[in-house]
């Protein structure tokens, strides 16, 4: 049995190790913050760390998770206290129905311990999650306030 290292915690997951990440995230072990878009690696909803570095967990096997730390969208915050992204999403008002939101949280936490002062070309470049509700521009400018806390 394929064992997870989520949110600093060992977990035991009774999966196949083929088994897309998102499903022992939600099924497994109860972490429905990651969303489930397309399932093809297009929509960014699930997006999840990896050693720190975001991935599309409906199309990574559990296999590839193995031994690394996983983060998600519920362990960004630290006892309690939101992260910088979570603060400026929140002082924003970015989400409209939310679906997307986790996952772009996740995907601008990784561009920005990457690239502290990302540009909007950088900010184009790596951020390619999709939101239905269309709150891109809300996006862009807390990803500049979150870089500029
Ligand atoms: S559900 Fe994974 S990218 Fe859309
Ligand atoms: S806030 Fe609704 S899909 Fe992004």
């Amino acid at each position: 049995m394929p064992t997870l290292t989520i949110n600093g915690q060992s977990h035991n997951v009774d999966v196949e190790p083929n088994t897309p990440l998102l499903w022992a995230l939600r099924e497994n072990v109860g972490l429905t913050g990651t969303k489930y878009g397309c399932g093809i690696a297009q929509c960014g909803a699930c997006t999840v760390h990896l050693d720190g570095v975001a991935v599309r967990s409906c199309s990574t096997p559990v296999s590839a998770a193995v031994g690394k730390q996983i983060t998600t969208i519920e362990g960004l915050a630290v006892n309690g206290a939101l992260s910088k992204v979570q603060k400026a999403w929140l002082d924003l008002d970015v989400p409209q129905c939310g679906y997307c939101q986790s996952g772009m949280i996740m995907a601008v936490t990784a561009l920005l311990r990457e690239k502290p002062k990302p540009t909007d070309a950088e900010i184009n470049g790596a951020i390619t999650n999709i939101c239905r509700c269309g709150t891109y521009q809300q996006i862009r400018a807390a990803i500049h306030a979150a870089a500029s806390a």
